[in-house]
Parts: structure tokens; sequence; C-alpha cells
């Protein structure tokens, strides 16, 4: 019997505020991937709101399936495997993407997989870059989390440094709100930089320890308040564009010498960046520009792959699965899970 070669993964991902299912071929390619956001939904609480977006999930995780399927022209029967993200994330949220899984890995006789989210936001690059492969330095930066890392491995890697604090994307967020501009923040405050002038405010920029990897985002988001409340006291006008410029360039100013230096440190000439952040022109600009000075190679994904998708968690979990990294119908969520020197750790 001719032995079967291609790999066919149904994916699933609700660790947040979008429900996403995705068919993906060999880790590699896109057969479907249908994102339902609930932006809309969160928009006047400002935030993301926890029940409301486990709520949403558990209505449209089947609809948001079957349009996956229909979309790849496939059916259930071709599906090899479920990969499915199971931390970290909303836990309520988590669940519900990991209860559909299970059900249909149990009902398909098809492996189940568990999928870290930040490994998938990375592994989003492989799809993009179809010759891309480790090892390579990673900027990892998102809603929740903030991680710089050295991958060894398709599913071995070290976390060189992290956040102390607010992840850079929360940071964005609550800057906005700070401003005035709304929610999700970051593709707003990177509309109002667009017309500011970075060098009118200038915020300090906060590298910790000499040879330290990690970040601290906080002070940043505290002198951006002081700076708004200050001048409103004083009855002094304020251009928020300028003050969305300024504060960008703080934040990225670091997150580009200190990934910069990762990569050049740890020699792996490649430095692949991922997440909701890594959507930001401002950001892409000062890397390439970096990176073409010191000549390392640089990595993102298009814009819907960096945000968060269920194709990226198709990807990672083919690398899994190669690998025989299957999880059992037991599965719990792990909202605080930590993607740690190699090891997917539940
Ligand atoms: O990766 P993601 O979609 O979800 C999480 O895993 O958190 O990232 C969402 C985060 C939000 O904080 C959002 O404000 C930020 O990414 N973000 C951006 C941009 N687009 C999304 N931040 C800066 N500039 C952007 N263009
Ligand atoms: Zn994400």
């Amino acid at each position: 019997m001719a032995e079967k070669k291609d790999v066919i993964i149904l994916s699933i991902e609700t660790s947040c505020d979008e429900t996403s299912v995705a068919l993906v071929k060999n880790g590699r390619w896109i057969l479907s991937n249908v994102i339902s956001s609930q932006i809309e939904i969160h928009k006047p609480y400002g935030g993301v709101v926890p029940e409301i977006a486990s709520r949403h999930h558990l209505e449209n995780i089947n609809k948001v399936t079957e349009k996956a399927l229909k979309d790849s022209d496939l059916t259930f029967s071709h599906v090899d495997v479920v990969a499915v993200t199971y931390g970290p994330g909303l836990v309520g949220a988590l669940l519900i993407g990991i209860a559909t899984a299970k059900a249909y890995a149990y009902s398909l006789s098809v492996p189940l997989v568990g999928v870290d989210h930040m490994a998938s936001h990375m592994a989003a690059n492989y799809i993009e870059h179809k010759d891309l492969k480790p090892p390579f330095t990673s900027l990892i930066i998102s809603g929740g989390h903030t991680q710089l890392v050295r991958v060894k491995d398709y599913n071995l890697w070290e976390i060189l440094g992290e956040t102390r604090d607010d992840a850079v994307g929360e940071a964005f967020d609550k800057v906005a709100r700070i401003l005035g501009l709304g929610y999700p923040g970051g593709p707003l405050v990177e509309e109002a930089a667009l017309t500011g002038d970075s060098e009118k405010v200038y915020f300090k920029r906060v590298y910790l320890e000499k040879d330290s990897y990690d970040f601290s985002f906080s002070g940043v988001k505290t002198a951006v308040l002081n700076y708004v409340n200050s001048n409103r006291q004083k009855d002094e006008e304020i251009n928020i564009n300028d003050i969305a410029a300024g504060f960008q360039e703080a934040v990225f100013t670091v997150l580009v010498d200190k990934s910069i230096r990762a990569a050049k440190e740890e020699e792996t000439g490649k430095l692949v960046i991922a997440g909701g952040v890594a959507a930001n022109k401002r950001l892409r600009e000062l890397l390439r520009k970096r990176c073409y000075e010191e000549g390392l190679e640089l990595y993102y994904p298009q814009l819907l792959l960096s945000t968060d998708n269920a194709a990226m968690v198709g990807s990672a979990g083919y690398y899994l699965f190669k690998e025989g990294k299957v999880k059992d119908l037991d599965l719990d969520a792990y909202p605080n899970l930590r993607m740690d020197h190699g090891h997917n750790l539940c």
C-alpha cells in the first residue's frame, strides 16, 4: 500500500478573543484559515472580557470549523491530526478550544497535539518562509507576553529574556486608553504615531542591567500617564500623535537593540519576529534597517499571520506530531504555560 506522506492538521485557536480554525498541510501550507474576531463585541468595554470571550467561542466554534473545512475543500475524513492551543491564555477561552479539539480527535480516532501559544506565533514564520529552519533568534511580542528566545530546534528553545512587568502589547493597549484612542490599542497607537513627531516628546529607554535580555515597559507607560496628567493640570495642550510616536520610539528602540544584540551574540544570523506587535510597520522598518547594517536576516509573517490565528497552531502542531509529542484526552488548559528550556511542559 502506498505510504501516505502528507499530514493534514485541523488546528484550533481560542486563547483570547479570536475563534479560529485552520487546515494546514505538512506544517507549511495553509488550506484554510478562518478567523472570527470578537473585537467589536469587546470594544465597548475597552478590553477583552473573559466571560464574554468564552461564550462567543462556544457559540462560534462549530460554525468556524465548518467554514474551515468548506474553504479547504476537505472533509473530516481527511484530517490526520487535531492540534489546539492549550496555553497561555484565558482559561475559559482555552477550554472551549480544548474541549472541541478533544471531541474531534476522539470521534475521528486521530492524535491530539497541544500547542503553546507563543511557540505557535513563532511558527507562523514557517508558513510564511518555506525555507526557514532553526536555529534562529526570535522576538515574540504579543498582548500577554514579551519573550526573546533562542530557538535551537523545532521543539527546543531557551528563553533568553522576557518582560518583568507589562507585555509590550499590554503597554500599547494601556497607552491607547490613556490617550483616549480606544481598543484594540496597538494599531490605533501606530496610526496616531504616523502623523506624530517622536522627537517632540521623549520617554526614557529602559534597558535594565547591562547584560540583561529582560524588558520592562511599565515605566514608560506611567511616564506617558504622568506627561498627560501634568500637562492637563497646567491647561497646556497636548499632541496625542507626538506622544504616541514618542512612546513607540522609546519601546521599539529597546526591543530592537536587545534583539539585534541577542541575534549577534547567539550567532544564529537570523532574527524572527512574531506576535501581534510584530504587525507594527515602524518596528519592522527599524528592524529591517538594523538587520541590514548588522548582516542579519530578518523574518516576519504577513499581517494576518502576526495576530492570533489557527494556521500557526497547525504549523507548530505539525512539528510536535513529527516528534511524537501527542497528548491524551485528559489534556487541560494551562493559562500560565511558559515555553521553557525546550520542554513542552505539561
Ligand atoms: O498576538 P496577539 O494577536 O494576541 C495575544 O496573544 O496577545 O497580540 C495582540 C496584541 C495587542 O496588545 C495589540 O494591541 C497588539 O498586539 N498589536 C499591536 C499592533 N497590532 C496588534 N501593537 C502595536 N502595533 C500594531 N500594529
Ligand atoms: Zn497571540
